[in-house]
């Protein structure tokens, strides 16, 4: 299908309401790009400064020195900017519209309630010793418990590290260490999906390994009443701590480089790292994405469908809109929970003005006929948007067409836990529209595609996505470990962050997104590593070796396909093939279950050992006649055994 068969352009009446129409997007783009310095300066106004930065950019991306600093001499504190500054404006309006797995319990909760909440937890904090430069680790449900943790955290100049909910005791525990948390927020349960997940249980389970002992306290937020255990002196109730608190809280004046948060994501090797976000830059740039972006305007109502233990829920379900001013809707449940008309409800129940979810929900939806939307008008609805994974033009037309009417542009925004915001997406007002493609770069962001040794290719092509120059929601190092972050994003191509994607851009300069060139897999819009899931395997007493490969899944996007082998004396079985698939979603979260296990006598290796996944792939996709050269391999008749063998037929 050409790129050029099917282009929305943008409509005059959303551009002449929109923040940016062509000419400003132009104007400002260039200015960006031109003198950084002065752009920047100007866009931290929006922010209120306890001391207005003077220094505005000073990054380096040289492999030798990579060192990113923004506004470094500036002071402020991201709590206060998210909820003082709006009290006398908007202390009466909804911050935060609660919407909870069950679709009889919702609330509102205003920017005043929030404010005070959130001084009261971080008075809680204080009582238990924890303060600046310490870290948090949030294991919570979408609730607003959550949002008040992160702020209270931000408020005191704690660092918080969230861990999302379905992850696994081991992951917590991990998390635990590698951020050094002193306390872990939690609550008894979280309900998704009509089901009850024991996050306190998980807690416990991850304390009693080895190395977590750092940790002190456990709070805990009673969200179900289920059945918990608890160790005197540690755990704590949420209620108990913070109902007694002073509903003031002096917010403590923060360098703008000063972390914010941590927040661990997988790589192609290795545990999952731990990036680290800093202040200003981060909050600027997600509050200006966030405006120009959804073009959010006073008054909308603003649902992101994300969980907080992403980086999208972070910067557009928290920071983002809260710095805005914004209404923002958190949803605890599924968008198929208890019926697959349930997002269209929540749209007209709230009514929602701008919806921002991901592909694979879609995707889930549009399995199920456009009837899923018959019970709902969304008539709310003026703007839609996308993120975690390429978007396949189907799914894109299905959600232009079905869930926003046909009416509403589509945002498709293409972004990372690394860049902190939206660095490729369209502008509403600005920007036409093709289905599939993430379209332009924002205010700011270089993206260029270099080839595999580094040499930039111009005009339409196809490479490797690199970003040129810093922006201020940059990540600025993986916490303790600077040296992997250089590693990791500024080795391969010196000068350059190298972002793991692939991208084609055609002749209008439009990128269009192919997916990660590294080992990492995008199940359902989450990052997982594929050596996390080969590491876990390996480790079970049956198998001798493993390998994780992608394949094209409907649904999910990619699914998880795994090559085994078994130790010698071992029999395959389809009890094991359960019990391994058990192992890995109990080792690192259901997130992790494979889809496909297939037994392997022997992998396809490279005379030095090296496993060559790029054939694993084809086998796993069923492309097994386009192999390619296989005559590098020690022994290509393990090949033909694969592929005799598939398991995904
Ligand atoms: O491969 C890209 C894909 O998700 C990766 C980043 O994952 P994560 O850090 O978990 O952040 C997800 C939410 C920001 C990217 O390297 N990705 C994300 N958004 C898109 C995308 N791929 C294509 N199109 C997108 N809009």
């Amino acid at each position: 299908m050409s790129d050029q068969q099917h282009v929305y352009p943008v409509s005059d009446a959303i551009a002449q309401r929109a923040w940016a129409d062509r000419e400003t997007y132009q104007a400002m783009y260039q200015h960006s790009l031109d003198d950084p310095e002065s752009f920047w300066k100007e866009q931290a106004k929006r922010l209120e400064w306890i001391t207005p930065p003077t220094r505005i950019k000073n990054t380096s991306f040289s492999r030798d020195n990579v060192d990113i600093r923004w506004f470094e001499d500036g002071e402020l504190n991201v709590a206060a900017n998210c909820l003082d500054r709006h009290l006398e404006t908007r202390g009466d309006q909804t911050a935060i519209i609660w919407e909870g797995d069950d679709p009889n319990e919702a609330k509102h909760v205003t920017y005043r309630e929030l404010y005070e909440r959130t001084n009261q937890l971080a008075n809680a904090l204080k009582e238990l010793g924890i303060g600046k430069g310490d870290t948090v680790t949030l294991y919570m449900p979408m609730i607003p418990e959550a949002a008040i943790a992160m702020l209270a955290c931000a408020r005191i100049g704690a660092v918080h590290s969230v861990v999302f909910g379905g992850f696994s005791p081991d992951a917590v525990a991990q998390r635990v260490i590698g951020a050094d948390s002193r306390l872990v927020i939690t609550a008894d349960e979280s309900v998704r999906g009509g089901k009850h997940v024991p996050l306190k249980d998980n807690v416990d389970a991850a304390l009693t390994r080895k190395g977590t002992e750092v940790c002190q306290h456990v709070m805990v937020v009673k969200r179900t009443g289920g059945d918990i255990d608890w160790q005197q002196g540690r755990d704590l109730w949420f209620h108990e701590a913070v109902d007694k608190q002073s509903t003031e809280c002096p917010a403590e004046a923060m360098n703008a480089e000063d972390p914010l948060f941590i927040l661990y994501t997988s790589g192609s090797t290795g545990a999952p790292k731990g990036l680290k976000h800093t202040t200003g830059g981060y909050l600027t740039y997600a509050a200006m994405t966030h405006q120009y972006v959804f073009d959010y305007q006073e008054g909308d109502i603003y649902w992101c469908t994300a969980d907080v233990g992403w980086v999208t829920g972070h910067s557009y379900i928290v920071y983002g809109p809260l710095a805005n001013g914004a209404t923002t809707l958190m949803f605890e449940g599924v968008p198929s929970y208890p019926t697959h008309g349930r997002l269209g409800e929540v749209v007209d129940k709230h009514k929602v003005n701008i919806l921002y979810t991901a592909p694979t929900a879609v995707r889930a939806l549009m399995a199920h006929g456009d009837k899923v939307m018959e019970t709902s008008s969304r008539e709310s609805l003026r703007l839609l948007g996308s993120v975690g994974e390429p978007i396949n033009p189907e799914a894109w037309e299905w959600f232009h067409r079905v869930i926003g009417n046909g009416r509403c542009p589509l945002v498709d925004t293409w972004w990372q836990t690394e860049t902190g915001g939206i660095m490729i997406a369209p502008l509403p007002g600005a920007t036409d529209l093709k289905p599939g493609s993430a379209t332009k770069p924002f205010f700011g962001i270089k993206p260029a595609l270099v080839d595999n040794e580094g040499q930039e290719l111009e005009g339409a092509t196809e490479g490797n996505l690199v970003i040129l120059d810093s922006w201020p929601g940059q990540a600025r190092s993986i916490w303790g470990d600077h040296e992997r972050f250089v590693q990791t994003y500024f080795s391969t191509y010196d000068g350059m962050y190298f972002t793991g994607d692939g991208c084609r851009r055609d002749e209008d300069g439009y990128y269009w997104i192919t997916g990660r060139v590294d080992d990492v897999l995008n199940v359902s819009g989450h990052r997982m590593g594929t050596a996390e899931i080969e590491s876990s395997l390996v480790a079970h007493t049956a198998v001798a070796e493993a390998a994780v490969v992608g394949f094209p899944h409907d649904i999910k996007g990619q699914g998880i396909y795994i090559y085994v082998t078994l130790n010698d004396g071992i029999e395959p079985s389809d009890e094991l093939k359960k019990e391994l698939s058990l192992w890995v979603r109990k080792d690192i979260g259901p997130i992790a279950s494979p889809d496909v296990i297939q037994w392997a006598p022997g992998l396809p290796k490279t005379r030095s050992g090296k496993i060559m996944r790029r054939i694993l792939r084809k086998i796993a996709a069923n492309e097994c006649d386009g192999l390619g050269d296989t005559s590098t391999l020690a022994d290509p008749s393990v090949v033909d055994e694969l592929i005799e063998h598939r398991a995904n037929k």
